[in-house]
């Protein structure tokens, strides 16, 4: 049987625990120049429907580090920008390529091509969720805080996909979030039921100050996410008391870490002051997808 990731929700804890294991691995043998073609003549096809720094590069290096190759698929060049269905793809692409990467408009269509495809599809950011980016950050939690049960998260912003798939981590990791949102833009009452029944441990608040009292992380998004371009000046408005600064920070507990999946609007959701101070791991989050993304291929491919 193939094995998708499309949501964090798709491996168990144990596998989490084993995956970052494998990922931490992965990074130091790097560090000492050790490379294991273990995915050698395998192909990763990445279709993305909207623009990548991190998920691209990450991904693309990752398959070359492992002895494979990866095909940078853009729809408006391929069939499927002109109409060709997302099932026909599926199925031809699983004719050609070991996996596929998958960043999409909407996360119906994430569903769509992995329900039709026979080999394993990876989500790289849907409207719903962000898995691989939440994958690197419990990495990078783990790496600081030297653990992941019982840490005490705050999310500061738009209850967004990066959000939604923090909030249904915490089934996995035993972590607590605690979500500060302009109620108009608080994650989706659905979501969260549901993360709740299924044993997260989320919180959602209005104030951000509520949220950062006593965190272990603090952690926001852009209020601007892809596709919403058209909303930044009533967004702009709204989300400002939400900003992540000293004054936010200093109600956090001391040595608490700051992270950002990036891009970051500087001085809108995050300072400066705050995005380049010793709290910040937001470079150590980006080059954590690598590592966890290639234990992640690995485990998918290998
Ligand atoms: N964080 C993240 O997914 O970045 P990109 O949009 O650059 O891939
Ligand atoms: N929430 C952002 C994340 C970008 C990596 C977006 O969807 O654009």
């Amino acid at each position: 049987m193939k094995k998708d990731f499309l949501s964090i929700l798709d491996i168990s804890r144990e596998e989490l625990a084993n995956l970052i294991a494998h990922a931490r691995k992965l990074k130091e043998e790097r560090r000492v120049g050790i490379h294991t073609p273990v995915l050698a003549h395998k192909t990763l096809g990445m279709i993305f429907e909207k623009s990548s720094t991190r998920t691209r590069i990450s991904f693309e290096t990752g398959m070359f580090e492992l002895g494979g190759h990866a095909l940078f698929l853009n729809p408006k060049d391929m069939q499927l920008g002109r109409g060709e269905a997302i099932r026909d793809t599926a199925r031809v692409m699983s004719r050609f390529v070991s996996a596929i990467m998958i960043r999409a408009n909407r996360h119906d269509e994430v569903i769509e091509l992995a329900t039709h495809s026979d080999i394993p599809v990876i989500n790289g950011l849907s409207d719903r969720e962000h898995p691989c980016q939440i994958l690197a950050d419990i990495m990078t939690i783990d790496e600081r805080l030297f653990r992941t049960e019982g840490i005490r998260v705050a999310w500061i912003g738009d209850g967004n996909n990066v959000c939604t798939s923090l909030i249904l981590s915490t089934i996995l990791t035993g972590m607590e979030v605690v979500v500060a949102s302009p109620p108009e833009f608080a994650p989706g009452k659905e979501i969260v039921a549901e993360a709740l029944k299924m044993g997260a441990r989320v919180r959602v608040v209005a104030d951000p100050m509520d949220a950062a009292t006593d965190a272990d992380v603090i952690m926001t998004d852009t209020w601007i996410s892809m596709g919403q371009e058209e909303e930044v000046d009533r967004r702009r408005k709204i989300f400002m008391p939400y900003q992540v600064n000293a004054g936010l920070m200093s109600m956090a507990k001391p040595g608490a870490i700051v992270m950002h999946c990036l891009p970051a609007h500087r001085n809108w959701e995050i300072t400066d002051e705050v995005i380049d101070s010793k709290a910040s791991v937001v470079w150590d989050q980006a080059e954590n997808r690598l590592h966890v993304q290639k234990a992640l291929l690995v485990r998918l491919l290998g």
